[in-house]
């Protein structure tokens, strides 16, 4: 196993660009091996989690063709995936095994796919649960957990109340509805990233969208000539990879760091509010709608911030960025307090855990409740380096790596290469970055 050495550093200075963004990707890769002939996706995402969707697409028949950060999908059509004769494996990445459970319900064939020992620990209930509504025959560990099992078939269309904020279960149910006779929708109780509906758009689906319902006309069961269209793009930057950047140079006065060609889809880009809310210098430049997802680039100097509470509606449009926040959370004026965000417990780690262990071994005074942790700030005294047990979760590997670039002496991410999952050059960049 790899670590990586952090130390003090004065200033993040330069120019940075990122990965194409994970969740876009994964939408891509699916959406372009249900098409009809060859789409081209450039900047996609440099993303484990991406690969291993791409991998799955492969060995349901698709052809797949990737050349550095360009990648090739050939699909046959909506019909056109064939069965796969080994199980399908989603390595670490929910999003792939939430996503295909909707598509592979839609097929006259039976999937078996799971996933490493992180992905067997996650709730699959959630999407189990509406697909088998719609007809499909899903059995899981324990009725809940990866290896799945999914027998596919003909499918009706639901409208289906979640009675959760969920990205990945609104977009199983959608790419289901693909699948389905008549007219599916999905009614979300709070905003969640759009990407699915926008990716459907884009290839051509029968989306749309009334207030916080989406609307999907099937287009498989009857319709014989119904096909999605290929697509050529250009996937924007990962925002959420940005995010550890955009901490880093806050944290440090001196800086003075751009980043180029970042999604700033509004369903992700509260984040940004939230930092300029805190204080943080932050000016967004250059913004254009590429594909339907809004781009531009970030500059961000360092500033003196001040905290906050994050909770309720805000939660799920900050799910994957309360890691950072909290790891910033000694270093602001009034620290850091997240509530209802019990899903954080489910996620590639328990990240609530991960946080408050962590954080206490740099000297952070926390405290651990079911559905967050209050993190004192500046107050209660700096920081000191510290070893670091990410539990295998990226974010919380990228998060501490962060906040050990203005504690006191050396910080030592154990496990890092777990940060691949998102961003396989993360320890790279912030080192070509860093003024010492
Ligand atoms: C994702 C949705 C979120 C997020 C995950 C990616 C997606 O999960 O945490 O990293 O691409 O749809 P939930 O929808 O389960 O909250």
């Amino acid at each position: 196993m790899k670590s990586e050495q952090i130390h003090p550093i004065k200033a993040l200075s330069g120019g940075l660009e990122l990965p194409g963004d994970k969740s876009i990707s994964h939408r891509y890769a699916m959406l372009a091996a249900l098409a009809d002939g060859t789409s081209e996706l450039r900047n996609f995402a440099a993303a484990r989690d991406c690969h291993s969707t791409l991998g799955c697409m492969k060995a349901l028949g698709a052809a797949v063709k990737v050349e550095g950060s360009s990648v090739r999908v050939t699909g046959n059509g909506l019909r056109g995936l064939k069965s796969s004769w080994r199980t399908l494996d989603a390595e670490n990445s929910g999003t792939t095994i939430r996503l295909l459970s909707g598509i592979l319900s839609g097929q006259s064939f039976t999937t078996k796919i799971t996933g490493d020992a992180s992905l067997q620990k996650r709730p699959m209930k959630r999407v189990m649960n509406p697909l088998r509504e719609m007809g499909a025959d899903i059995r899981g560990r324990d009725e809940n957990f990866p290896p799945l099992e999914i027998r596919g078939g003909k499918l009706r269309a639901i409208d289906y109340q979640m009675p959760m904020a969920s990205a990945q279960v609104k977009s199983a149910v959608l790419l289901a509805g693909l699948y389905a006779e008549g007219e599916t929708s999905v009614t979300e109780p709070a905003a969640t990233r759009d990407h699915t509906e926008l990716a459907l758009l884009e290839f051509d689906a029968p989306v749309r969208k009334q207030g916080r319902t989406t609307f999907i006309r099937g287009l498989a069961a009857g319709n014989r000539n119904a096909a999605l269209r290929p697509m050529s793009a250009e996937v924007p930057g990962d925002l959420s990879s940005a995010v550890f950047f955009i901490a880093a140079a806050s944290l440090l006065p001196e800086s003075d760091l751009y980043i180029g060609n970042v999604g700033l889809n509004p369903t992700r880009a509260a984040i940004l509010d939230w930092f300029k809310e805190m204080g943080a210098a932050l000016t967004i430049a250059s913004v254009q709608t590429k594909h339907g997802e809004l781009v531009g680039d970030l500059s961000i100097k360092g500033a003196q911030l001040k905290g906050g509470v994050v909770s309720g509606d805000l939660v799920p449009l900050l799910i994957d960025e309360l890691p950072m926040l909290a790891a910033l959370g000694p270093y602001t004026e009034q620290g850091i307090e997240i509530r209802d965000a019990g899903e954080l417990r489910v996620k590639e780690s328990d990240r609530i855990a991960a946080l408050a262990e962590n954080l206490k071994r740099m000297g952070a005074t926390v405290e651990e409740r079911p559905d967050g942790l209050r993190v004192e700030g500046r107050s209660a005294g700096k920081l000191h380096g510290a070893e670091i047990d990410p539990r295998g979760d990226h974010r919380i590997a990228m998060a501490f790596a962060v906040a050990g670039l203005a504690a006191s002496g050396e910080t030592r991410i154990l496990n890092s290469e777990c940060a691949a999952v998102s961003y396989p050059t993360f320890f790279e960049e912030l080192r070509r970055l860093a003024v010492a």
